[in-house]
């Protein structure tokens, strides 16, 4: 399947929740949405920057929620459905994460007095996957609907589900990134989540689960990233080529407004979007990551 940006005009006056959706990638999915007419609640530990939806602020609601507090995102999702004129939910998507910890190889190799496991800081952990696994676990219950409305029945084309339910790993989640090792760990996480319930949601709760697997792209998360190839001089292209954040926009969109697009990976990268091919089909996404890590070596980018 082809990975072209979709028109968002679908997305007007739907119900939105998006985790953090302050910055980054999660903001710029929330401008987007709220400029085709969604109504979208934005699920952060800090609220979005002043006026960064001009004329659309009215559409837009900020729940502060850290997504490891069970309270906390029930009422984000509570306030989402109170939020939105019709009062339902139709697409959820999950971007909260940090990237806060390092390889565990070099904290093996830097503790000259033994290890001490209460030094280790699982913060990570906690955010990225506990988070998400929160997070599902309510957009499910808030997405379902075990009974289409015939609205809904697109003639020909069997139960089409509008519901959808967009996930954020990373192409960490599918290659070796040696920087550090939760991160990794948690992306690879987002994808076992994904496989184990992207057929049965759809098929019995009608809801579309896709997840997202970006290259590096310039945001907050990445600046330590970015200071050290500015730091070392190494000029963009050479060492890392960026992705960008439109064409996540564009990926998040897609899925929130095509029907045909279900239990799909798919890959942002500097040339585009791509359907990872993670199933049987696509040997597990393998034959799309060869030509990946292919694509970003020919361009002198370092790949672990
Ligand atoms: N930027 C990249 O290069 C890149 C690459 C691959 C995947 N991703 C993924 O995309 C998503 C968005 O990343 P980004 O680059 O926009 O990062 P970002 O740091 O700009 O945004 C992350 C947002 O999550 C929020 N957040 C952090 N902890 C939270 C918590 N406990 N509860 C609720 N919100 C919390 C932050 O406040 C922030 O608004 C993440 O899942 C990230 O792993 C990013």
């Amino acid at each position: 399947m082809s990975f072209d940006p979709a028109n968002l005009d679908p997305i007007a006056d739907e119900s939105v929740l998006i985790t953090g959706g302050s910055s980054g990638l999660g903001l710029a999915t929330a401008r987007a949405f709220v400029a085709s007419g969604a109504y979208v609640t934005i699920a952060d530990i800090q609220p979005p920057p002043e006026n960064a939806f001009g004329d659309g602020q009215h559409r837009v609601n900020f729940s502060l929620c850290g997504v490891t507090d069970s309270a906390s995102q029930t009422e984000a999702f509570k306030a989402a459905i109170k939020f939105a004129p019709s009062h339902i939910l139709d697409v959820v998507a999950l971007f909260a994460a940090v990237d806060d910890s390092p390889n565990l190889v070099d904290l093996g190799s830097s503790n000259g007095n033994g290890p001490n496991l209460d030094s280790l800081s699982i913060k990570c952990l906690d955010v990225n996957l506990k988070g998400i696994y929160y997070s599902t676990y309510l957009a499910l219950h808030y997405l379902q609907q075990p009974e289409l409305a015939p609205s809904s029945q697109t003639s020909g084309s069997g139960n089409r589900s509008t519901k959808s339910l967009i996930l954020l790993s990373s192409l960490g989640g599918y290659l070796d990134d040696s920087h550090d090792s939760i991160y990794s760990a948690t992306k690879y996480g987002i994808r076992g989540l994904f496989r184990s319930i992207r057929l049965r949601s759809y098929n019995e709760l009608h809801v579309r689960c896709n997840l997202i697997a970006p290259w590096v792209i310039r945001t907050p998360l990445t600046v330590p990233l970015q200071d050290f190839m500015d730091k070392s001089g190494m000029p963009e292209g050479k060492g890392l080529t960026f992705a960008t954040v439109d064409a996540v926009v564009d990926a998040v969109g897609r899925c929130a407004v095509d029907e045909n697009v279900v239990g799909r990976s798919i890959a942002v990268m500097p040339e585009g979007n791509f359907d990872l091919g993670d199933d049987e089909e696509g040997l597990w996404a393998g034959a799309a990551l060869k030509k990946i890590v292919q694509a970003r070596k020919d361009a002198g980018n370092v790949i672990v």
